[in-house]
């Protein structure tokens, strides 16, 4: 089981789906349906990232029908404000009650270009406005054939960690790229491995308390069939779901894995 000082978060990132109209049905179904299972937000944290355009209205219903889940941008800019067309800042995320941003997921690495040092940046924007970071990082099939499993997503997360102070409030999400949307999840043996070695890390560049307090989610064909395996492994604590994030009852069922941990 997850390390038991550390409360599990479930995060769902819709990635580039569902509009602000279809983002309102959405949490309200999720919170329903939560609430009518007795779902307990204090045992497992759950966490939603919709695109920019629905933030607004995401933030008026959680906040207007006191919901507990938390939401947070899929990205943010480095700078905090100005001339930089298309951009948003982690000022005007703040300003919507984002508790969390995702930073350097691997399709932003990929199709947008960003280094370990934009990442870098941006976890100190984060920082900068109150924002909860996580922090993504995996490897590719090909790194893990040349590297190992450890070393590539361990190195990004060197990077990312320069000028972080060890008492700061981040999460780190290992998302191997071969396993996201590819329906192969890597083991739970696999997603410990690494998330122990991301740990050992944070230990080295943090402080041993940051490593004990800081969560480690996997992220990577997540379903409900496969999370209790994943949440019974001692350096795991937690999941970032993307496509079974989109489907209520799925992503219900994965943010109650304590029903099927059985522990
Ligand atoms: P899938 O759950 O669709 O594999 O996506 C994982 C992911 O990229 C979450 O950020």
């Amino acid at each position: 089981m997850a390390g038991v000082s550390r409360t599990p978060l479930i995060a769902g990132n819709w990635k580039m789906n569902l509009d602000h109209l279809q983002a309102i049905a959405f949490v309200q179904k999720l919170a329903w349906t939560l609430k009518d299972s007795g779902h307990r937000y204090q045992d497992t944290e759950v966490a939603i990232f919709p695109p920019f355009t629905d933030l607004r209205s995401v933030q008026t219903l959680i906040s207007a029908d006191k919901y507990e889940i938390a939401f947070g941008g899929q990205d943010l800019s480095a700078h905090d404000s100005g001339a930089y067309t298309g951009e948003v800042s982690g000022a005007f995320l703040a300003a919507l009650e984002c508790g969390y941003v995702l930073i350097g997921h691997s399709e932003r690495r990929q199709y947008h270009g960003e280094t370990d040092e934009v990442v870098a940046a941006k976890v100190q924007a984060a920082l900068r406005h109150g924002l909860m970071p996580v922090i993504c990082v995996g490897e590719t099939a090909e790194d893990r054939e040349q590297h190992g499993p450890s070393a590539v997503p361990v190195g990004q997360l060197r990077t990312a960690l320069q000028g972080v102070p060890a008492d700061a409030d981040i999460v780190v999400a290992y998302e191997p790229v071969w396993a996201i949307g590819s329906g192969q999840a890597a083991t739970p043996e696999q997603a410990q491995q690494v998330a122990a070695a991301l740990r050992q890390l944070l230990g080295e560049v943090l402080s041993a308390e940051a490593a004990e307090r800081t969560r480690v989610l996997y992220g990577g064909s997540v379903k409900a069939s496969n999370i209790a395996g994943f949440l019974r492994e001692p350096d795991v604590d937690g999941a970032l779901v993307g496509g079974a994030s989109l489907d209520l009852k799925e992503f219900s069922s994965i943010v109650r894995f304590q029903k099927h941990v059985g522990v």
